[in-house]
């Protein structure tokens, strides 16, 4: 890493470079074609994306008398989504979750949408996959053809399913490459990739300022969001990496599912997963995280708080699917988040198998 650094330090080329060019070539081939651009984190990526589809005539039913185009999403991923709605003045509207996967469920999606329906943000959560290609199919069936799929592939970098890999499906897909997303960089970063050229033309506009060309601003809303050259370096070195980093992720996933004592389940993808987060489920979810806390293992959950929850999102527009979301606030109260990272050592996988399987729910 020091290496690669100082090599970009060296070349007194720190922005829009060289570099990041070439990484975005190199990653676009590996996620399957298209065009990647770089941007600052995943965030601005999905933001970025959002905004691009809002501003094309082919997605979108049209709003009428002031209604905000509205974006399908569920409210189990953290909020980064939703923060991207909001920032780019839609309306989120939440689906529930699939109980088993955790995962968008494709058939509330396509109830929950309507003529406003602008988009689905379909997010490959916890490294497993959502079946974009099911979900265009139902969407098409639907009469939603001018709906739109944005893919989050934050958590999926080299997630292969049966027709391709996470990030191919959609109209757009974006990436975060914060440190630890199974690419990660050494700081943050992002990107948009897609396979139409009119978007990814719009998504280069956009995160440059709205500048057709330098200094001249023609379209609105731009804004500077930029991989710089030394994440953009750092990304590229360890992108060889990333399939073997992922079946590693993997392992330790079989491994606590091997372990897992009776009443604890570990949640998977059946389509398809690269483990960014090893999540195990328990309706003794707060005694099962004291036993491990007891056992010297550190877990997390991830997350706590429905979007639709958030205090600080409470007074902005959003709607809840009829029904509410039973899967998404059951699942909310029992999952955990265990340790999975390529590095982690036999003994500490071994030591988080051991506390496992050790717990007694009462
Ligand atoms: C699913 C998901 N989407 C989006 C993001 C946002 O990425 P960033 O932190 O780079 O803005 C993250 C990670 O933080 C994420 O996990």
């Amino acid at each position: 890493m020091r290496e690669v650094i100082a090599q970009v330090v060296d070349s007194g080329w720190w922005l829009l470079g060289p570099r990041t060019r070439s990484f975005c070539e190199a990653f676009a081939e590996y996620v399957g074609g298209g065009e990647c651009i770089g941007v600052a984190n995943g965030t601005d990526a999905l933001e970025l994306a959002l905004r691009v589809v809002a501003a094309d005539s082919r997605f979108g039913g049209g709003s009428e008398d002031g209604e905000l185009p509205e974006v399908v999403l569920t409210a189990n991923a953290g909020g980064y989504s939703t923060i991207a709605c909001h920032l780019g003045g839609l309306l989120p509207v939440y689906v529930d979750i699939d109980a088993d996967t955790l995962l968008l469920s494709i058939d509330a999606a396509v109830a929950a949408t309507s003529s406003r329906t602008l988009a689905v943000v379909a997010t490959h959560l916890y490294g497993g996959l959502v079946d974009v290609p099911a979900l265009r199919r139902a969407l098409d069936r639907a009469g939603r053809r001018h709906v739109a799929i944005i893919e989050d592939c934050a958590q999926a970098h080299g997630l292969r399913g049966r027709d391709g890999m996470a990030g191919s499906f959609g109209d757009l897909a974006t990436f975060s490459f914060y440190p630890t997303k199974n690419l990660g960089a050494f700081g943050d970063g992002g990107a948009v990739l897609t396979r139409d050229a009119d978007l990814a033309k719009a998504v280069r506009t956009l995160h440059q300022y709205g500048w057709s060309r330098k200094y001249a601003i023609d379209t609105p809303y731009g804004r500077n969001s930029r991989l710089d050259e030394i994440q953009a370096a750092v990304l590229h070195s360890l992108l060889p990496h990333l399939d073997g980093a992922n079946a590693a992720r993997v392992s330790i996933l079989d491994a606590y599912a091997d372990a897992a004592p009776a009443g604890v389940s570990v949640v998977r993808s059946p389509q398809g997963s690269v483990a960014h987060l090893a999540i195990v489920r328990t309706p003794a979810r707060d005694a099962l995280q004291a036993h491990m806390t007891a056992n010297g293992v550190t877990t997390d959950i991830h997350y706590p708080i429905l979007d639709c929850d958030q205090a600080g999102l409470a007074k902005l527009p959003f709607h809840v699917a009829p029904g509410d979301l039973p899967n998404s606030r059951a699942a909310t109260q029992e999952i955990l988040t265990l340790p999975c990272f390529p590095t982690m050592r036999k003994d500490e996988i071994a030591k988080v198998c051991d506390a496992l399987a050790s717990f007694k729910a009462a």
